[in-house]
């Protein structure tokens, strides 16, 4: 019986399903709703909830082949990657899960009957190991399933204890390995050893814990089973094949790089570029095709790293300069389709997607490389590579410092890491800094201590608040009071406006609100003027500038609204990457690969407005985090927010946590406009957008304009835009039309140009009523055939009173520009261009006549300052 991928896979999952397990799809790569994951990395995953007892699980046993990760956070493969025969980025893991259901003893039954009954292995190869102090496995294995002593071993917790991540679910666990043979690796003589010899197979674990941000352990309310087999070893086991890689999961796309690069696969480590490309382009495709982008942050930072890490490989194969891995994709989507039917449907985006990242990179090298290459040269005698360099070219260049390692080495350099890494944590300690203070403010003065800032500004614009505490510089005061209605800027709101009344010496002193920031907790004032100096607290009327405010309001809530219908309209990847909220204008920056085309931004202002009509009241709560993501909110900025968190929900349509101010309706937005759509860096886009009474101030501007066009064309408005293109063709017809007469004319004329000589250049002079600058071009064009002397060429197109002129020169004694600049103050106008030519205009024809009856004069200058 040949086992091919797609058989072993199937033949698991019927093995589960006839044991009563429900077949439940692989999960997406991007973690759904959990901070703690960078990428779906086992077949739990999407089943934590039902561990941790916090969902009841709708079955008791389930099973699946899951879509897995393994480049970052707890569970990381990647620099094992092309190295070893068994290691992964992305892999798929067959799973059963038990919630609740049976324990230790069924999942040892149905593991060992699959092997060793239903693929078949020989049971004399199959090692067990549990953890060190779970007799119940040990005895289960030893006296039910009859396994020797000498083949079941008892290891600590690195080998035999499972965790999710630092936190969550985990438990006992115990694994089956296959021994390939004591030829693979004479020097191992067991598993838990480092070796290539014993392959662990699968990982049954007794989820019976959840551990906790500090650490600790809870038992979970049920026991529980997760198991987990990757299916690339067994595969491998099944076909005999001495590595995962020589599979028919990988074969094709090596032989598929030895065809585009045209060398010759080896299985020892001279094939590991090929091994890397190959693992590499599976997780970028699935990774992709999951909605996970290339980009600058988290987990699109990984995906970014793994591209470069690729084509560091492609280039070891000698395959430099060119986009590979995009070219790998058809055949990983070949392999794939049928276990994941959607790869094919998404196969061109993701071409594309690679494509454009590996361009990229390959530019920037390019760029960078030559500049590199000096420094190299430089540092040579020192034999190191200073931390500044590799600073520079990490952080101007964005090359990977592993990448300007391999280089250095050709050099027989070293790195001087340890002052890179000085600059890099120097470099974010900097950025800390001037994130958390905008304003310098020192020398606080406290008028009374205890609780302070209170934001009152959700439910009122105007408040009493106590001034508590305070600071003076030059021309600015900072205060801080009991409460406040002000909004500082955070979450990408300005800071509201407004002003600040209080009594002092029997006169209301007002000051005006500038700016209002968050720092270190408070919220702080920031006005212009003359503080007095205070000695006592002060109570104090603080008024918000409610129209900046609305303004503002209005802009948040349509950004939410903007966020969702993005989502709706372009797929569910379109995550916000940044946003500013103005009043009446909003900024929105989001994950998406390619420019939106108008119908796309036609359907998702549409989409905005039928919203803002709807005029959908918000609903505004407070909950725990973990709840808000279980309604589906987005968390925008992972893991950063405290226990209770501001859910703003707009119907089912839009659910974000969310800080900022918002109306309290839709149809308080009055209405949405987009103006502009752009790229803002790579992979992402960026929308500004109106909303109130500066989108309708934008539409009346555009109508108006739209009116003067029509009165000035007049016939029916949809067909405008038709119609000026037609007006666009004629004018280039009658462009196309003038061309050809002013070629005929320049013959003509150029006999009929005034000659003069200096010094043994001739000067040639000409000036011409009712033509443009395109015949004096048609003009020079023809001198230039027919003259061979030396000569100055000096031309002028005479309309109304003002005139365009060109001058040409041959010679090296003059140059072209340097002359018409000279001319300028003569004919009162100027212009410029290259030595040979040069192009402006004038308005003194009488100036033009005067200089052309004395051009000696200047020419004298010219030519004798030029030998
Ligand atoms: N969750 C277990 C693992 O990933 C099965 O190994």
């Amino acid at each position: 019986m040949k086992w091919t991928a797609n058989k072993v896979r199937k033949t698991f999952l019927d093995y589960f399903k006839e044991q009563g397990h429900v077949h439940v799809p692989s999960s997406p790569l991007l973690p759904y709703a959990d901070p703690t994951l960078l990428f779906t990395n086992a077949g739990m995953n999407q089943f934590k909830d039902y561990f941790l007892g916090k969902k009841k699980a709708p079955f008791k046993r389930a099973t699946s082949c899951q879509k897995c990760m393994r480049a970052g956070g707890k569970h990381n493969d990647l620099d094992n990657v092309g190295f070893t025969k068994r290691h992964h980025t992305f892999f798929e893991m067959l799973g059963n899960f038990s919630f609740g259901d049976y324990f230790k003893k069924e999942a040892i039954r149905f593991a060992w009957e699959l092997l060793t009954e239903v693929y078949g292995l020989e049971k004399e190869r199959l090692w067990i190991t549990v953890y060190k102090g779970d007799d119940e496995a040990y005895n289960i294995w030893r006296d039910e399933i009859g396994i020797p002593k000498e083949r079941i071993l008892r290891l600590g917790e690195k080998d035999n204890f499972w965790e999710m991540g630092d936190t969550g679910p985990c438990g006992p666990s115990s694994e089956i390995h296959y021994d390939l043979g004591e030829e693979e690796d004479p020097n191992q003589k067991k598993p838990g050893e480092e070796g290539e010899r014993f392959l662990e197979l699968w990982n049954l674990v007794f989820m019976q814990y959840n551990r906790d941000d500090e650490g600790k352990l809870h038992p979970l309310p049920s026991k529980n089973i997760d198991t987990g087999m990757g299916l690339e070893r067994i595969l491998r086991v099944l076909q005999g094949a001495d590595s995962n890689f020589h599979t028919d999961l990988f074969m094709p796309i090596i032989e598929e790089i030895e065809r585009i690069v045209g060398v010759k696969y080896s299985s020892d480590e001279n094939g590991a570029p090929f091994r890397v490309l190959a693992d590499h382009t599976r997780a970028l495709t699935f990774a992709i095709s999951d909605g996970i982008y290339p980009s600058n942050y988290s987990r699109g930072y990984i995906l970014r790293k793994i591209l470069r890490r690729a084509h560091r490989f492609a280039q070891k194969i000698g395959y430099e300069d060119k986009p590979i891995i995009y070219r790998l994709v058809p055949v990983v989507v070949d392999i794939m389709k049928d276990a994941y039917p959607e790869l094919e449907e998404k196969k061109s985006e993701i071409e594309i997607i690679i494509k454009r990242e590996e361009e990229r990179f390959i530019d920037n090298i390019a760029r960078t490389l030559p500049k590199l290459r000096e420094e190299f040269e430089k540092a040579k005698e020192k034999g190191i590579l200073s931390g500044d360099v590799i600073f520079t070219f990490y952080d101007t260049f964005g090359l990977p410092v592993d990448l300007i390692e391999e280089y250095a080495e050709n050099y027989g350099l070293n790195l001087d890491l340890t002052g890179f890494h000085n600059l890099m944590a120097e470099q974010q300690s900097r950025a800390r800094k001037k994130k958390q203070t905008k304003y310098d403010i020192a020398n606080w003065t406290i008028l009374e201590e205890g609780p302070t800032s209170e934001f009152v500004g959700y439910e009122t614009m105007k408040a009493i608040g106590k001034l508590v505490k305070y600071s003076k510089d030059k021309d600015k005061a900072y205060l801080v009071f009991t409460k406040t209605p002000f909004y500082a800027e955070s979450g990408g709101q300005v800071a509201d406006k407004g002003y600040i009344e209080f009594e002092y010496n029997d006169k209301t002193l007002k000051f005006k609100v500038v700016d209002v920031q968050k720092t270190m907790g408070d919220i702080v004032h920031v006005i212009e003027g003359d503080f007095p100096k205070l000695k006592e607290p002060k109570e104090a009327v603080l008024t918000v500038n409610e129209e900046h405010r609305k303004g503002s309001m209005r802009a948040h809530t349509a950004t939410h609204l903007l966020h969702a219908a993005l989502r709706e309209v372009l797929g569910s990847h379109t995550r916000q990457e940044g946003s500013l909220v103005e009043p009446d204008r909003l900024r929105f920056d989001f994950l998406h690969f390619k420019s939106m085309t108008s119908s796309e931004l036609q359907e998702v202002e549409r989409l905005v407005n039928e919203k803002i009509i709807e005029n959908i009241p918000l609903e505004i709560t407070y909950m725990p985090y973990k709840e808000a993501l279980n309604i589906g909110a987005m968390a925008l900025f992972e893991g950063k927010y405290g226990e209770t968190v501001r859910v703003v929900k707009i119907n089912n349509f839009s659910i974000e946590l969310c800080g900022g101010t918002h109306v309290k309706r839709t149809g308080d937005i009055g209405l949405f406009k987009i103006v502009k759509e752009e790229a803002s860096s790579s992979n992402i886009r960026r929308i500004e957008a109106y909303t109130g009474k500066k989108a309708i101030g934008l539409i009346q501007h555009k109508t108006e304009i739209l009116e003067k066009i029509h009165a000035l064309l007049g016939g029916n408005v949809d067909k405008l835009p038709m119609r000026i293109e037609k007006l666009q063709e004629e004018m280039r017809k009658k462009d196309e039309e003038k061309d050809k007469l002013y070629g005929k004319m320049a013959k003509l004329a150029k006999d009929s140009l005034s000659v003069h000589v200096y010094k043994d250049i001739s000067i040639l002079y000409g000036e011409f009523d009712g033509v443009d600058i395109r015949f004096l071009r048609k003009l020079m064009d023809e001198v230039k055939q027919s003259r061979h002397e030396e000569y100055v060429l000096i031309l002028a197109a005479i309309r109304d009173k003002s005139f365009n002129i060109l001058v040409y020169s041959n010679s090296p004694k003059i140059d072209a520009s340097h002359l018409l600049k000279k001319m300028g103050r003569f004919i009162k106008g100027g212009g410029g261009g290259t030595k040979q030519k040069a192009e402006g205009g004038g308005k003194d024809l009488e100036g033009l006549h005067r200089l052309m009856n004395n051009i000696e004069v200047i020419l004298k200058e010219e030519v004798d300052g030029h030998i």
